[in-house]
């Protein structure tokens, strides 16, 4: 079995000042001088990418966003292109949260496409999937997460998967303070893996997968000892640099 390198990302949403951007960021960087099992990514809004690119250069964190067009540039006022997100040294990019899915009804489709996008313009998509409580109340969280899954592999191949993450996030979990346990966690990534075994085993034997939903110190441990659990996409935890940075810590 391969040995995945842990990644601890958080995902800041829609928070934040330049006021608050800036210690929080000083907090992690320096948090991650001191050392940390696992590779670490920040994904700001997109309005505090360049700045987040320059208070961390020169450390060992790499830089995020939460959202890309499907578009590759010209008449799409209010988009951010790829190539954008590369020009300001962007390595991943989140696809398919289901926030964008939910609130602003991205389709499975149009998530495809987003990863397209990304995996062509060199950007590490980080691809979300996961079901909501009515959802794994009627039993069909593998159906849910496999559609999802489904409809990005049919469109950009399971080739494209070896330069991508996954990141199981159960919409119940999301913001509530209700984790998902350990077990409903692997439960969950096993079958994520198993499925893009069908595909290509090696692929599916390197992929990184990420839980995300009610992520904190107290519970990442637990968590990322999972044997399908390769770190975390982490929401309001991640606001907090000395929080953040016992989380990455957990990786151990
Ligand atoms: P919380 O950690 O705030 O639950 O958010 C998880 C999330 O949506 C990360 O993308």
């Amino acid at each position: 079995m391969t040995k995945r390198q842990v990644l601890v990302a958080a995902n800041w949403k829609m928070n934040g000042t330049l006021q608050t951007v800036r210690p929080l960021l000083k907090g992690i960087a320096a948090g991650c001088k001191e050392g940390i099992p696992a590779e670490v990514a920040i994904c700001p809004p997109f309005i505090y990418l360049a700045e987040t690119a320059t208070l961390l250069s020169g450390s060992d964190i790499s830089l995020g966003a939460q959202n890309v067009s499907e578009h590759a540039s010209g008449a799409h006022t209010g988009e951010i292109s790829a190539a954008m997100l590369k020009d300001l040294g962007c390595k991943y990019v989140i696809i398919g949260h289901s926030e964008r899915r939910h609130i602003y009804g991205e389709s499975d489709a149009a998530v495809a496409r987003k990863f397209m996008r990304a995996v062509q313009t060199g950007l590490i998509p980080i691809l979300c999937v996961g079901e909501e409580l009515s959802d794994r109340e009627a039993g069909q969280t593998e159906e849910v997460v496999a559609r999802q899954l489904d409809a990005v592999i049919q469109a950009a191949s399971i080739g494209s998967f070896s330069k991508a993450v996954i990141a199981y996030e159960p919409v119940w979990a999301i913001g509530t303070g209700r984790v998902a346990t350990q077990d409903q966690a692997q439960e969950v990534h096993a079958f994520i893996r198993l499925r893009l075994a069908r595909h290509d085993s090696g692929v599916a034997d390197r992929m990184r997968i990420l839980y995300g939903g009610s992520v904190k110190a107290a519970n990442a441990g637990d968590l990322f000892s999972m044997a399908d659990i390769d770190g975390g996409l982490i929401g309001g935890a991640s606001l907090q640099a000395e929080e953040f940075i016992e989380i990455c810590r957990a990786a151990e």
